[in-house]
């Protein structure tokens, strides 16, 4: 095991800092049937490599994985909302799903453990599908009626995420609809009664510049409304961009195309929750990818833990949003080499911090091992194993790593009472 405790001096990170680990509803709960992601994982033939199915059974276990985080001196955990159990057809809202996230808070508070709270993260219930998803003119007053039910119910959230990667769709590209046969695709429409770009993944970018900023907007106002002085921003997955010989233009013309004009509609948010893995590098003859020769994670993205600090120095220097590093993780087996993930991204932040960055937070994704969306569940990023037939978890050594970095840090001694450094505007409160 790798313990570094040198990498995170005290100082280096703010009082009250948020560190923690992530989850998503639909990719640990289990038993989602009214999503959209169900259906499609249950067609034929599926764009899915397996369902969901039980996943790992958090929604029965939260106060166990919840413990976890607790026990691993983590002061926060991010979790999703399910809009699909919460708003089970139109207008009609299910007290009992509710009272269950509810029950959620609650067991977070009892351990002093910050609980941010995403909206939306990929999955939607079926009937919002087969209205069209993002691509429906009245999604951003649906979602935000969601929303606002939803946050009335959840009193003691710490944070609230509106959308998860909102600007997912751009980034990933011809990536999902690639790997879609005909059948398939034809298979997912009938399943979902409605055209595939109903489904987040397959958004069109239009949709999620139209419908999705505004989603988010309305959102924010509705959750503000409800909870008057919880933080609230969107997510975003943000590579590090890099450029080959020659290639700076169409580098900057990617920072242009799938960031920057998030950011800028975030920029009156009281934060912004960054999601890097890895570095993306632009080729002069137009394409992009990893870097020539360079160590691939399971995920066949570079393995460049070095990203997250690159990415929060290039955001701070044009954006002044506060930063919560909602999702950085490791896919693979080789934990070790996950522990050793995690020190030097910790690292990176810390330099970031020093050199200006405002970071308010580190998530971890994932708590869990879990549900890789269409690759299904041979992806592993957790600190925690998951035994798929007894749901028995097992914390592993990189869980342990973190522990002691946050230790080291000495800034978790803040527990559970929220984000002291962000107020509703996004001003410090110190
Ligand atoms: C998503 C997660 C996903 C992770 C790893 C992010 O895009 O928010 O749901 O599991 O990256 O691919």
């Amino acid at each position: 095991m790798l313990l570094r405790p040198d990498l995170a001096p005290a100082g280096a990170f703010p009082a009250g800092f948020l560190w923690g680990a992530a989850t998503a509803a639909h990719q640990v709960e289990g038993g989602n049937v009214n999503s959209d992601c169900w259906a499609l994982e249950h067609a034929a033939p599926s764009l899915f490599a397996e369902p969901s199915g039980d996943a790992a059974d958090h929604y029965h276990r939260f106060a166990e994985d919840i413990a976890i985080v607790a026990d691993l001196g983590l002061n926060a955990w991010r979790f999703s909302i399910e809009w699909a159990r919460i708003e089970t057809e139109p207008g009609f809202y299910s007290m009992a799903a509710l009272d269950h996230y509810r029950r959620c808070i609650d067991a977070c508070r009892a351990r002093e453990v910050a609980a941010v709270v995403t909206f939306h993260h990929f999955t939607q219930p079926r009937w919002m599908a087969r209205l069209g998803g993002f691509g429906a003119a009245d999604f951003p007053a649906r979602f935000a009626d969601y929303c606002g039910r939803a946050a009335r119910a959840l009193e003691g959230m710490a944070a609230a995420c509106t959308i998860n990667e909102l600007n997912l769709p751009l980034v990933a590209g011809r990536y999902f609809h690639d790997r879609v046969s005909p059948a398939a695709r034809a298979a997912a429409e009938a399943a979902l009664g409605a055209p595939l770009s109903s489904f987040f993944l397959f958004s069109d970018e239009a949709a999620i510049l139209g419908q999705g900023l505004a989603a988010h907007a309305a959102a924010r106002a509705a959750i503000g409304a409800e909870r008057p002085g919880v933080p609230v921003g969107m997510t975003l997955a943000i590579s590090e961009e890099d450029a080959g010989p020659g290639a700076e233009a169409p580098r900057d013309a990617r920072r242009e195309r799938l960031y920057a004009p998030f950011l800028d509609a975030a920029a009156g948010d009281d934060f912004v929750g960054v999601q890097t893995y890895s570095r993306t590098v632009s080729r002069a003859d137009g394409g992009a990818g990893p870097a020539r020769g360079a160590v691939l994670t399971t995920m066949g993205w570079e393995d460049r833990p070095e990203a997250l600090g690159a990415v929060c120095r290039w955001l701070s220097a044009r954006w002044s949003i506060p930063i919560m590093v909602t999702e950085n993780g490791y896919p693979g087996e080789d934990d070790s080499r996950r522990a050793a993930f995690i020190a030097t991204a910790v690292e990176g932040l810390a330099e970031a911090i020093a050199q200006g960055a405002d970071v308010r937070g580190y998530f971890y994704w994932s708590l869990l091992d879990n549900f890789e969306w269409l690759l299904g569940f041979g992806q592993r990023f957790g600190l925690v194993a998951v035994d798929r037939a007894t749901q028995r978890r097992t914390v592993k050594p990189s869980a342990a790593t973190l522990g002691t970095l946050v230790r080291a840090a000495g800034t978790a001694g803040t527990k559970g009472a929220g984000l002291p450094l962000i107020g509703p505007s996004g001003a410090h409160r110190d």
